[in-house]
């Protein structure tokens, strides 16, 4: 039997100790994120979440998580963020996205879930350009990484479509 060919994937994930590390704007774009979580509709987790994206001509749409009695109805706000910036901005290129939590006990990074990272990702192959994701918590660390691929590798997508 052949051996197969053995990929490595590897991702290059920055760590930031304290938003102060960060660029102006990242900070900029992680404070409108902290600042929408404070309206998400959470009250079965009690987890509010926002986002932030900033878009090519300088506009920044943010989006939180609304939650639903029928669970699997409500939204992350990473989707909600992106989805309405994709409606009301649909030619305008996605530069970069923040998401953060108001949760005290969330010290690590939120990290967009896998629904969400697929949902990003679609809009990196339709502008043929990576979305920065800038991930925060509330001790103040923070990861970003330089494209939504990089944190879904083999995303799905259909080669008849590119
Ligand atoms: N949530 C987000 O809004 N974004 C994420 O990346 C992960 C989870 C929301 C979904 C749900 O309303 C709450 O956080 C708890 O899972």
């Amino acid at each position: 039997m052949a051996k197969p060919e053995i990929k490595n994937i590897n991702i290059d994930l920055e760590v930031y100790a304290s938003e102060k590390d960060l660029d102006a704007n990242d900070q900029l774009l992680l404070n409108k994120a902290r600042t929408v979580a404070k309206n998400a509709y959470a009250p079965y987790s009690n987890f509010k979440v926002g986002a932030a994206l900033l878009l090519d001509n300088g506009t920044i749409v943010s989006g939180n998580n609304q939650e639903n009695a029928a669970y699997p109805s409500g939204l992350c706000a990473e989707r909600t963020a992106v989805f309405y910036a994709s409606a009301q901005y649909p030619s305008n290129k996605i530069k970069a996205i923040a998401v953060i939590t108001d949760n005290a006990k969330q010290l690590e990074p939120v990290t967009p879930c896998g629904s969400c990272r697929q949902a990003l990702a679609e809009y990196e192959i339709k502008f043929k350009e990576p979305i920065r994701v800038i991930m925060g918590s509330t001790s103040g660390k923070v990861f970003v990484v330089k494209s939504v691929e990089s944190l879904l590798p083999l995303m799905f997508n259909q080669d008849h479509l590119k």
